[in-house]
């Protein structure tokens, strides 16, 4: 098991029972707060000790490990900060660092104790239930934890819990956790078809319905920047659809587009050898988008979603596309070739136009690992958010406050359009130079899009980690789903 997938509740404990590892949030501000007697009571006045020591002060990110010879073994206090600063996102923080230390010292469960704050703000105990899952994954696949390494198999939240909230969280965290897997599998194993086998599976949920359709399918169709990117790859590419109704028959859809590069060695304009393997995560736009419609299936909400993900890998040889090629999209625009390695967007071009033209969205929002200059823009730290409305970007900057996922704003001017002008064909794949490449790859997507109100999530600095977070080892994060699927259902329950 990589996660666990359940985290129990115990709204009154007994501390003169035995818990093998508890760990306990204090605030900077607060120190020992009236939940926390009964555990220092059991310890024998070993917190109390630490704190008018200082030992411990509550800092955030602080934690210190008691041993106790007694029930309550091992005692892990974390440090939550400022009461009056304190936020759902650094309580899913708390959390995962409470998990993380728990695991670190190869505890088979983890047991905390809810944070008592003043701001009984709506959400902890789905931040708190969120931290915990997310904080216990790890990617273990291909090597298992040695036998004699016990592994992390519980979570259980003491004191007052809102039980919706905490439902909710299990269903999120096991989404996202689901997403990291995807993302996290190599390319060798995570090919096309195994996303669309994926997205099979999510379908045969109720009100799902999932579509695959192969090279020769999506090439009839007119697709031909995705059948360009493909041609290099010996692994079947695969155009995915699922789509969902929970809403009225007839009504306009939701639509989700997410990047399924599942490995970008670049094309012919190959990429330097340097890390190259960090690119089996270009498919985690996918991977976002099966999060969501995971939670979806589960949750059910009343409205109409349509997902749709180009799949293929971009790689090179005797049947690579190269540069100077001339590739018609899905909606008749041509395209010329500037470079093979600006793949993700010629893809996702023939996915926005057939999602326009076919299922007449009244939203779009995509997903991909775009460009590298997000992440010399914003690092691993927030994802690059555009887009042609101002609404719907309030309302994912909204939702992102909420789940703590950050975004931020480039702008999309339409002067920027006049870098991707070809001489030879209606646009070309690359901006100018090496100049505001996020935007570069966003006002491409735009000339897919119409005008539907749209929304571009460049994920390539946010969708996987290189060190470990306090809720996320490093690799795959899963970022984005928890994002929209809450984006979804404030949509329906407002
Ligand atoms: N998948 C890459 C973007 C990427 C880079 C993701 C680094 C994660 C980390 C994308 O397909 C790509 O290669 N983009 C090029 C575009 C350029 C050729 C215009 C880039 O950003 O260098
Ligand atoms: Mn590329
Ligand atoms: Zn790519």
């Amino acid at each position: 098991m990589s996660y666990v997938k359940q985290v129990d509740h115990n709204p009154d404990p007994d501390f003169t029972q035995p818990v093998e590892f508890l760990a306990i949030g204090i605030f900077q501000d607060k120190g020992l707060q009236e939940s926390h007697h009964p555990v220092d009571l059991a310890l024998g006045g070993l917190m109390s000790k630490v704190w008018e020591r200082k030992d411990f002060q509550g800092k955030k990110g602080e934690r210190l490990l008691l041993h106790y010879d007694g029930p309550l073994a091992r005692v892990a206090l974390i440090g939550l900060g400022q009461s009056d600063k304190f936020t759902s996102e650094l309580a899913r923080q708390a959390a995962g660092r409470a998990v993380g230390l728990a695991q670190k010292h190869r505890a088979d469960g983890c047991t905390l104790l809810t944070f008592e704050s003043d701001q009984p703000q709506s959400g902890f105990t789905q931040a708190i239930t969120e931290g915990l899952i997310l904080g216990s994954y790890r990617f273990t696949e291909y090597k298992k934890p040695a036998d004699d390494e016990p592994e992390l198999t519980s979570l259980i939240l003491y004191g007052q819990a809102h039980q919706e909230e905490l439902s909710r969280g299990i269903v999120l965290a096991t989404a996202v956790c689901r997403t990291r897997d995807l993302q996290n599998h190599p390319a060798n194993i995570m090919t096309p078809t195994r996303l669309a086998e994926e997205a099979q599976r999510i379908g045969e949920a109720s009100n799902m319905k999932t579509t695959v359709m192969d090279r020769d399918g999506f090439t009839e169709l007119g697709m031909g920047a995705l059948a360009g990117v493909a041609a290099g790859s010996n692994q079947p590419p695969k155009f995915i659809v699922i789509e969902y109704s929970g809403g009225q028959a007839g009504d306009a859809p939701f639509a989700l587009v997410g990047k399924g590069l599942t490995f970008d060695a670049g094309g012919i304009s190959i990429k330097p050898s340097a890390k190259m393997d960090e690119m089996k995560f270009d498919m985690s736009g996918a991977a976002t988008v099966l999060g969501i419609m995971e939670v979806v299936a589960q949750l059910q909400p009343r409205l109409n979603i349509v997902a749709a993900i180009p799949s293929t890998e971009n790689l090179l040889g005797g049947s690579a596309q190269r540069p100077g090629d001339i590739v018609r999209a899905y909606n008749g625009k041509t395209i010329e070739i500037l470079n093979t390695d600006a793949e993700g967007r010629l893809i996702l071009a023939d996915a926005l136009a057939y999602v326009v033209d076919q299922h007449k969205p009244f939203a779009i929002i995509d997903f991909a690992t775009l460009t590298g200059a997000v992440l010399i823009t914003l690092g691993h730290r927030a994802s690059g958010l555009l887009g042609n409305d101002d609404d719907l970007i309030a309302e994912v900057q909204r939702a992102a406050e909420k789940t703590g996922e950050r975004v931020w704003q480039l702008p999309l001017w339409d002067e920027y359009s006049d870098d991707i002008k070809s001489k030879v064909a209606d646009i070309k794949n690359i901006g100018d130079g090496r100049l505001a490449g996020t935007i570069a790859g966003a006002v491409f997507l735009k000339e897919f899009i119409g005008d539907t109100p749209w929304v571009h999530l460049d994920i390539a600095g946010t969708a996987w980690q290189g060190k470990d977070q306090p809720y996320a080892p490093g690799g795959g994060s899963g970022v984005a789903v928890r994002l929209i699927a809450q984006l979804l259902l404030d949509r329906v329950e407002r």
